[in-house]
């Protein structure tokens, strides 16, 4: 078999972890790490395959033989909205680790304030002692955008706590425990019953901004939003003016608009307001590996790619 080389590029993953998972699961392959600014060693034509999170632009132009692009996480947005993608398979991760993450991070989000901690947080600093008497899960409606992956882990860890878990997905979906709803014209109802608001969406042309003032509006007033999917599914001056309205009662915040968010942005000083910096699920080595090295393996056969993105869906 002639020689073959995977480049990583990413600027957010440390390269190390990578480089040992995937050697220990294809001794084989030449693995080379590329520069920030997309230097990479060795002969171009050698790379096959690219594993990278937002590499700098031009970046794939630079492999003349390239066989496979795999997206270091879950959400193609970025990938999909290149210019420069090249005409081969684009795979993503699904790792049952990463949604098991993620799962733990919508838990934390949501129990934050099922238990009224944003509440407790703005008393504290006022030194005031304000008992809210604690909810129990059944009384709560969460609502999850998105069922896919992630969002269905997610919504099962919830029921599992004995919330009323509601789902919203394109298509019909069917998950034990869960309300599901599908079609853009069940959103202002799935809203209109959602104490606590969980995105989990992709990003693309159809939910860019989809939760715009007017369905922002349609929430229970005083309802809590989760944003773990990406910024721009919200239109972020309409949340900001929801929250300073008390339409939106309070927010979890992992992704925003901008990242990282500016330092102007009215987000940082809300009351009620967390804000992380994009970390709800991490790309994990050692689970991820094996089915990187099983599609390298696929595409040396000449075979279909497992985990391969509908580029015209945009997920
Ligand atoms: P996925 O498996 O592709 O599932 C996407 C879900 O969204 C599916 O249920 C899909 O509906 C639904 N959906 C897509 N377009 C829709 C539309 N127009 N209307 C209604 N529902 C729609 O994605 P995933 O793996 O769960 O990941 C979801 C997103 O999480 C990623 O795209 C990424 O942006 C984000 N993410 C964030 C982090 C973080 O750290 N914050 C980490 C990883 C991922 P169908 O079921 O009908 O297809
Ligand atoms: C992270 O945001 C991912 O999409 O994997």
């Amino acid at each position: 078999m002639p020689r073959d080389a995977l480049v990583y590029s990413s600027a957010v993953d440390p390269a190390g972890p990578w480089v040992a998972a995937l050697q220990a699961e294809l001794p084989d392959l030449d693995i080379r790490v590329a520069a920030p600014d997309g230097t990479v060693a060795g002969d171009p034509a050698e790379v096959r395959y690219v594993l990278g999170w937002s590499p700098p632009a031009g970046f794939f132009a630079r492999f003349p033989n390239l066989a496979l692009v795999i997206n270091l996480g879950a959400g193609v947005d970025a990938l999909v909205a290149r210019r420069d993608l090249p005409a081969v398979p684009v795979t993503r991760l699904s790792d049952p680790q990463m949604a098991r993450m993620m799962a733990a991070y919508v838990l934390f989000a949501v129990l934050r304030h099922a238990r009224d901690i944003p509440q407790f947080e703005i008393a504290q600093r006022a030194r005031r002692w304000a008992h809210v008497h604690p909810r129990q899960p059944e009384e709560i409606r969460v609502a999850i955008l998105g069922l896919g992956e992630l969002g269905g882990c997610a919504a099962g860890e919830l029921v599992r706590q004995g919330f009323d878990v509601r789902g919203w997905s394109r298509t019909p979906r069917s998950l034990p425990g869960v309300a599901c709803a599908h079609g853009l014209d069940t959103l202002d109802g799935v809203l209109a019953e959602a104490d606590i608001l969980v995105a989990m969406l992709p990003l693309t042309a159809e939910t860019r901004g989809l939760l715009d003032a007017a369905r922002l509006a349609r929430l229970p007033r005083g309802a809590a939003f989760i944003n773990v999917a990406r910024g721009a599914v919200v239109d972020e001056p309409a949340l900001v003016a929801a929250l300073r309205s008390g339409q939106i009662g309070a927010a979890t915040l992992d992704v925003v608009a901008q990242e990282p968010l500016p330092q102007d942005s009215p987000l940082w000083d809300m009351p009620g307001v967390l804000i992380t910096p994009h970390l709800a699920s991490m790309a994990i080595p050692r689970s991820a590996a094996a089915q990187i090295a099983e599609n390298i393996r696929r595409i040396r056969a000449g075979a279909a790619v497992l985990n391969a993105v509908n580029l015209a869906r945009g997920y």
